[in-house]
């Protein structure tokens, strides 16, 4: 479990990434900061694109860049947005890949934590790889 400060780092970059979002059609910014066991932090924003569906989400950003890093095994991620708004369905869906329990924080534009849960919380009964019994 983290402590106070070690949450607060995280919230911290989340909102730093968030400034970097590229969200010219929704102009809802988002950013992340995915924790992962080795302490590394990787940050992701919304990157979105004039062919709609092309939108890539900051949690997913976050998590494809650690992977493509070396990473796969992670803590916790802090996610930053304007009003708490929570991570999509697709996200909560790659972020379980990884992570079922993953620690979650969600903030809104003061800084506030507005909901702290576990992903398993957010995707109850999600599909995993188990389910495919194959190797990863
Ligand atoms: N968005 C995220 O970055 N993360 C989420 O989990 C929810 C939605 C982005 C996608 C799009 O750029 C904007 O927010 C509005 O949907």
């Amino acid at each position: 479990m983290l402590n106070t400060q070690q949450k607060q780092a995280l919230i911290e970059q989340a909102i730093k990434a968030r400034d970097v979002a590229y969200a010219p059609y929704s102009h809802y910014h988002v950013g992340a900061a995915l924790l992962a066991a080795n302490g590394e932090v990787f940050i992701g924003c919304n990157v979105e694109n004039a062919a709609f569906p092309a939108t890539i989400c900051a949690e997913r950003t976050a998590v494809v860049k650690a992977v493509s890093a070396g990473q796969q095994d992670f803590v916790a991620i802090a996610i930053a947005t304007v009003d708490g708004g929570s991570p999509c369905g697709i996200c909560r869906q790659v972020l379980n890949e990884f992570a079922p329990t993953l620690h979650v924080i969600i903030t809104n534009d003061e800084g506030e934590i507005v909901l702290e849960s576990s992903l398993d919380q957010l995707l109850p009964y999600g599909f995993g790889p188990s389910h495919l019994k194959t190797e990863k």
